[in-house]
């Protein structure tokens, strides 16, 4: 991590699929050229935290809320957030009402400063539902649109004016009857509820390799979960057997992000 003081910026994020990777790359690339993002899974994740300023944390939102591991790695590095300027963007396939909110709350307690929210539509995440899913141009279209979202906030921010998506109280009440009131057992914990089909799984070894939370392992040839699922899509996007599911009960359609980049 050697020269990260002469960055002005870095990014943290939990990126399942690729989305808030992707966003909070580029923010920062606009931003400040050269800087670090690195995934919150990163060992050096605390270490970027300590050593930047300013901070972009990206996060894709879950039932209206933070995925419980982003909640996890803000609590379990507190004193690192004090006296720190964030800036928490949240990644979404169609509505939050306060996705940057829920961290910016849970990091102006730990002492952080909020800088601005940025909320950006992507396409969803989520393989083993129907719901929500869009053509090809649909969600290049969309990711169009978070470029060009993501441009004007980077030239709002070099001139001193930060986006406010998700933080006041109007998005808090929104967000809350949206859909967290409702949803809040969703990702009050880690899931328990990953399923790995048996008859499909050959025991590869690529979910467990890529999981952010090391949340499987393979026995027997077998991918065997092991409750502490953050609900990141990760292994469900990318298991070539298709064996994986949480929501549903079948993958309908594998989303990764890169497949739709530089066309
Ligand atoms: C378990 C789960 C719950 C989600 N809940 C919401 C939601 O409440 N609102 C929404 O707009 N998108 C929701 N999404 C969609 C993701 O937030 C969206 O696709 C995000 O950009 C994925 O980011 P990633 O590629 O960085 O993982 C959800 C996705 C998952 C996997
Ligand atoms: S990636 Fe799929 S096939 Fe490979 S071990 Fe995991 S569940 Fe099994
Ligand atoms: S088990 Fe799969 S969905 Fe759950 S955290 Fe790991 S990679 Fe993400």
């Amino acid at each position: 991590m050697g020269g990260e003081m002469e960055h002005k910026f870095c990014g943290v994020y939990l990126s399942g699929t690729g989305n808030t990777k992707y966003c909070v790359s580029r923010l920062v690339k606009l931003l400040d050229e050269g800087a670090p993002c690195v995934a919150i899974e990163d060992m050096v994740a605390p270490s970027a935290v300590a050593a930047h300023e300013n901070i972009v944390l990206g996060y894709p939102v879950q039932y209206s809320n933070a995925p419980k591991m982003v909640r996890e790695f803000i609590l379990q590095n507190k004193e690192l957030w004090r006296g720190k300027n964030v800036l928490c963007l949240a990644t979404m396939g169609a509505f939050s009402g306060d996705g940057a909110g829920c961290a910016a709350r849970l990091l102006k307690k730990c002492g952080a400063k909020i800088l601005g929210g940025l909320h950006l539509k992507m396409p969803d995440s989520v393989c083993d539902s129907k719901l929500l899913k869009k053509s090809k141009e649909e969600k290049r279209d969309l990711i169009r649109r978070a470029e060009e979202k993501i441009g004007r906030a980077a030239e709002g921010i070099q001139s001193g004016k930060y986006p406010r998506d998700g933080l006041g109280f109007f998005a808090h009440i929104v967000g809350l009857l949206g859909q967290r009131l409702w949803f809040y057992g969703k990702t009050k914990n880690y899931c328990d509820k990953l399923k790995i089909d048996g008859a499909r799984c050959v025991g590869c070894g690529v979910c467990a390799r890529l999981c952010p939370m090391k949340n499987l392992t393979v026995e027997e040839s077998l991918a065997v979960p092991h409750g502490k699922c953050t609900m990141c899509y990760r292994c469900i996007s990318v298991c070539p057997q298709r064996a994986v599911t949480l929501v549903g009960k079948e993958v309908v359609e594998q989303y990764r992000l890169e497949e739709f980049l530089g066309e």
